[in-house]
């Protein structure tokens, strides 16, 4: 099997540290005990008593789904499963799966009750997805063999194993597949400031970095309620504070923070400019997705899965049946309290409602 469709994810420390220092940081931030998971406690209740039950049982755990927005710990979850259940994961993507053949040499290369993690599960094309049905509801692997009249199936008994599968866009997920994750399908939910901020100080002392509590908060604050995020910014600060040679203290995390573009709320660049054009090229108007993608020259599913949420999430952007509104939220944060419309007096209406 080739490696790039499929990796064993325990790595020697050797070759986690032939990857650029950064990657293997991220592996070390990885909580590998339940109570060092913080936050999505609906998720944690859940899937430890199903873990839990399927143990008694002497059973492997029932498939799981994971899905919600980049970097919320879909993938951290997976990798603690199978640290909690002492058993060995392996690692593939929907788009590393090209062909069934390489779906049926990941699966039948897998050991009793391993998991397979399939990351991206949005992504299997339908050939493939139909030879995950069967493997994933009966544990067999349904091969063709020639074609025409004269084509039979085969069929393999598989090791019986643990699919966890994660996913940004669920609605992509077809309902014959979603159905069969008999073991449930979650959304992760994004992180409180509180929450984020006990992860960054977990962070902070596995990388012995000295964070002063004022530091902390600044950087939860600006983290997009997301654990990436926040863990990335931990790290870009430590690098700016000691270049600089200085203290990790707010100031030097308002300095870091700056330097990236991140403001006090956490919107970068990126973020500003989708804005920025809503207000100012469309004038305040609603704009469907595909026409604000033409103006930014940026792709429909990075809008609808990475800038959007977080807009969303924090009350400056809306979602209208007629497309996407900046709110007075949005106006007030980017200097534009100039241009907010006042609600019209007259029968005439304004040009959108939420201004
Ligand atoms: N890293 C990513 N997600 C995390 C979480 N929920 N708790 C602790 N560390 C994390």
């Amino acid at each position: 099997m080739s490696s790039k469709k499929v990796k064993n994810s325990d790595k020697s420390t050797a070759e986690k540290t032939t990857n650029n220092g950064d990657s293997f940081l991220d592996q070390t931030l990885r909580p590998t005990k339940w109570e060092e998971y913080i936050g999505q406690k609906h998720i944690k209740d859940n899937v430890k008593i199903l873990l839990r039950a399927a143990e008694e049982r002497g059973h492997i755990p029932e498939h799981i789904l994971f899905y919600g927005p980049p970097g919320l710990g879909k993938t951290t979850l997976a990798h603690l499963i199978a640290k909690e259940t002492g058993k060995q994961i392996k690692i593939t993507s929907g788009p590393a799966i090209e062909k069934v053949g390489d779906l049926a040499s990941v699966l039948t290369n897998l050991s009793p009750g391993d998991i397979l993690f399939i990351d991206e599960i949005h992504r299997l094309n339908k050939m493939v997805e139909e030879i995950l049905y069967p493997a994933m509801e009966s544990g067999v692997l349904d091969i063709i063999i020639g074609k025409g009249p004269s084509a039979r199936t085969i069929q393999l008994d598989l090791p019986p194993f643990t699919l966890i599968a994660a996913t940004t866009r669920v609605a992509l997920v077809s309902s014959p597949l979603r159905s069969r994750f008999s073991g449930g399908v979650f959304r992760l939910e994004f992180y409180s400031n509180e929450e984020i901020a006990e992860i960054v100080k977990r962070s902070s002392k596995l990388l012995k970095v000295k964070l002063e509590n004022e530091a902390l908060k600044e950087i939860a604050q600006r983290s997009r309620f997301t654990p990436r995020t926040a863990n990335y910014f931990l790290k870009r600060c430590r690098d700016y504070a000691q270049v600089h040679k200085k203290t990790l203290d707010q100031e030097t995390v308002k300095g870091a923070l700056d330097m990236l573009s991140v403001d006090g709320m956490g919107l970068n660049s990126g973020d500003r400019r989708f804005l920025e054009t809503l207000i100012e090229k469309f004038n305040g108007r609603a704009v469907g997705l595909k026409t604000i993608s033409a103006a930014l020259s940026e792709e429909e599913t990075t809008i609808e899965e990475v800038v959007e949420p977080y807009l969303i999430q924090l009350g400056l952007l809306e979602r209208t049946a007629r497309g996407r509104v900046a709110t007075k939220k949005a106006y007030e944060h980017l200097g534009f309290s100039d241009k907010i419309k006042k609600p019209a007096s007259s029968s005439q209406g304004g040009q959108n409602n939420l201004l």
